[in-house]
């Protein structure tokens, strides 16, 4: 069994610990404030440290999970790394490229598992349009936009397009498996200055693809929805529907029509098929001791990580007008 530790038991670090207590050996729990030694009494096997440090001269620890805030990420993916431990760290892994590239670069060297835990990529709903994408289903892919809207969290140290935006960004990524040519973001910091509440990306691939993100947590809707683009179908993910969390249309334009040049649309079936209800984040965690274990591509996991790294570097440069 691989023993792990968490780091960082906030709001989303309990459900990697309870996670891991149930599919590997939950060792050690660790937050900066002593107080979170309360969530750790839930786990009676795990010791409690305020030290990441003491956590990491364990030599017994196989791998640590990091839930801490971003900013942290970097600094404390690296301790791990150079002690010898396979990280999952909470996304981004890094605030900058060239710091997710020295991450990507002491993870190969020392052959550790470096995975960002980008949970949308572990949603069956996901899987299955990227699936359809891959056998060719949609035909050739044109464009992929995705919105994530509502009103709140209002956060005020992370900007929309960190906090919201590194989902869709991920699964942009995922879908189209091609580092972006050109990434541009246009946003405003309406309530708290410094950090744009409302963000719009575009981004242009070598392929020609395009894509785009609204993203803004001051927003009348409730959205979570990726939408696919093709020359043979259109498909939906829709994180917010509870059994329809795919919707494919055959809808596609056809031939260009005799008359004034435009083009005639053929429109078939619209349906859903049936996704597995499994949690995104277990089989996330399933797919990093799958990694620890030896097996899949761990080299892949963390380039990948890195070119959302990249990508979210690029859009933060033009957000702010460099
Ligand atoms: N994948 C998802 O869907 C998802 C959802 C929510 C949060 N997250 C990510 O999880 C991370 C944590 O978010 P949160 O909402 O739980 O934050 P939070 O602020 O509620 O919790 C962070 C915890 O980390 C602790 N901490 C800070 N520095 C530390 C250090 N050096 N060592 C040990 N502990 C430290 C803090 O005391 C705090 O308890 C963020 O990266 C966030 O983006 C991911």
């Amino acid at each position: 069994m691989t023993r792990i530790g968490v780091a960082g038991l906030g709001h989303w670090g309990p459900n990697l610990a309870r996670n891991f207590s149930e599919l590997a050996e939950l060792t050690w729990l660790c937050d900066s404030e002593p107080e979170r030694r309360d969530i750790a009494s839930r786990y009676t096997q795990a010791k409690f440290t305020s030290s990441f440090d003491e956590m990491l001269e364990d030599p017994n620890l196989d791998a640590v999970v990091v839930a801490t805030p971003v900013p942290t990420h970097f600094d404390l993916a690296r301790r791990a790394l150079e002690a010898g431990k396979h990280v999952l760290v909470e996304k981004p892994p890094a605030m900058k490229g060239h710091e997710m590239d020295e991450l990507v670069a002491l993870a190969s060297e020392r052959d550790l598992v470096l995975m960002p835990g980008h949970l949308l990529l572990y949603h069956p709903g996901v899987r299955r349009v990227k699936d359809m994408i891959a056998a060719g289903e949609l035909g050739d892919v044109l464009c992929v936009y995705g919105n994530r809207q509502n009103l709140g969290i209002i956060r005020s140290n992370e900007n929309a397009l960190w906090s919201l935006g590194v989902h869709d960004l991920s699964v942009i990524l995922y879908l189209l498996d091609e580092d972006p040519a050109e990434a541009n973001a246009f946003g405003r910091d309406f309530l708290t200055s410094g950090v744009e509440d409302v963000v719009f990306c575009y981004l242009r691939f070598p392929s020609g693809k395009i894509a785009h993100m609204h993203l803004s947590w001051l927003d009348p809707h409730k959205m979570r929805k990726i939408t696919v683009v093709g020359t043979e179908k259109m498909v939906v993910f829709d994180d917010m529907e509870l059994e329809r969390k795919v919707t494919v249309y055959e809808k596609a334009p056809w031939r260009p029509s005799d008359r004034y040049g435009e083009w005639q649309t053929r429109t078939g079936d619209i349906f859903s098929p049936r996704i597995a209800s499994d949690e995104p984040l277990k089989l996330e965690c399933i797919e990093f001791l799958r990694l620890v274990s030896g097996e899949g591509d761990r080299q892949k996991v963390a380039t990948d990580g890195a070119r959302v790294v990249r990508a979210l570097d690029m859009l933060t440069t033009s957000l702010h007008g460099g």
